[in-house]
């Protein structure tokens, strides 16, 4: 049984006198940063002020909250623990260019995703510690449990323990953003990296909207109103998962009737039938072999044109379009 971590087994005096550099003011850099920055650690944040061509928003954030920011290499400098939150896409060449050069010995380079580690993007030499701290949370989740006196779950690993601190420091930077009071877990930059890309594929992301869209395109197929099949595969979705978040699915079974529970006995694995796992197993061996980071990093390296064209055909899907119109309907209400 792995070993859940807790507030009592992190101190963050391992990150007395150091200086976090936050690379990259996006989605987690924004929630990492400020919830370390309340909890009394030195944070500054390195940025790009243009991107493409045009102003950096995520350089605007970081200045209007509060924080020194500065370019990605000088905060690099700067830095004792350089913590690389930016697309993992983008991680070798921005380190090749801005990070390599300042990441001298004695120094920590940490991430929250193992990818660029694991798929060596990122080659650190031997005399810096290599940390992973990661929340098992979307950002705005991470950042509200926070602010709520809590926090989300995390994930600790380390690959390189050059000054043999490196798992105190790991621990007292998920301690800063409130993952031990949680709970964190120690793994290795693999487990949570082929973890991370398997869940989101077949199961958080990728497996849900499939089964989502399948869902609503049956039933408007079918002649039923887009309007109730969106409430009933999409909307409802959240009730019930938060369900299962709150007790386990037993919960959410008792709390939904018989009838539905039957259901899920009956039809459900008539629906996710064996040859559904069969095609996770092959998702898995993708991810373990590296084949799905090679056409990822490949699709991404030559400007991302299907990823692009699908996040373009998806807004125009029915069900995009059908909830959008939900959402604006409850917003005047509430109004
Ligand atoms: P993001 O998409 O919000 O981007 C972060 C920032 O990077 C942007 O705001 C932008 O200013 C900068 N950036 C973008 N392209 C750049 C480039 N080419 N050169 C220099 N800077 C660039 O990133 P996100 O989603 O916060 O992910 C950061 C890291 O956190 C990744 O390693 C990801 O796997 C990890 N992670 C993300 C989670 C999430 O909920 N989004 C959850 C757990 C881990
Ligand atoms: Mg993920």
């Amino acid at each position: 049984m792995v070993k859940l971590l807790h507030d009592k087994d992190a101190d963050l005096k391992a990150l007395k006198g150091k200086t976090v550099a936050v690379i990259g003011y996006g989605n987690q850099g924004s929630a990492q940063a400020l919830c370390m920055r309340d909890s009394g650690v030195k944070v500054i944040i390195g940025e790009t002020k243009i991107l493409g061509k045009k102003p950096n928003k995520s350089w605007q954030k970081a200045v209007a909250d509060g924080f020194d920011v500065m370019p990605i290499s000088e905060a690099a400098k700067k830095g004792d623990i350089i913590h690389m939150l930016l697309p993992d896409e983008h991680h070798g060449p921005v380190y090749e260019t801005q990070i390599k050069p300042q990441i001298t010995k004695g120094k920590t380079l940490s991430c929250s995703h193992g990818f660029n580690i694991v798929f060596k993007q990122i080659v650190p030499s031997k005399d810096v510690d290599v940390i992973l701290v990661a929340p098992k949370s979307p950002a705005s989740e991470e950042r509200k449990a926070y602010l709520a006196g809590f926090g989300v779950p995390g994930l600790v690993a380390v690959k390189q323990n050059a000054s043999g601190q490196a798992k105190k420091v790991a621990l007292a930077m998920a301690k800063a953003m409130g993952f031990t009071k949680a709970g964190c877990l120690e793994c290795t930059f693999e487990q949570e990296t082929y973890e991370d890309l398997f869940g989101e594929q077949t199961v958080l992301c990728g497996g849900l909207v499939e089964l989502m869209k399948a869902g609503f395109e049956v039933l408007t197929e079918a002649g039923y109103p887009p309007e109730m099949a969106y409430f009933e595969c999409v909307h409802e979705m959240k009730l019930i998962v938060d369900l299962v978040y709150e007790g386990g699915i037993q919960k959410m079974n008792s709390i939904i009737s018989n009838t539905a529970e039957w259901g899920e006995y009956e039809v459900g694995p008539k629906i996710i039938t064996p040859a559904v796992k069969a095609n996770m197993k092959k998702a898995l061996k993708s991810v373990e072999n590296g084949d799905f980071a090679k056409k990822w990093l490949k699709e991404s390296r030559s400007g991302a044109k299907t990823l692009l064209a699908k996040r373009e055909e998806l807004g125009k899907h029915p069900i995009e379009v059908t909830g959008k119109k939900i959402r604006a309907m409850f917003e005047s209400k509430s109004k």
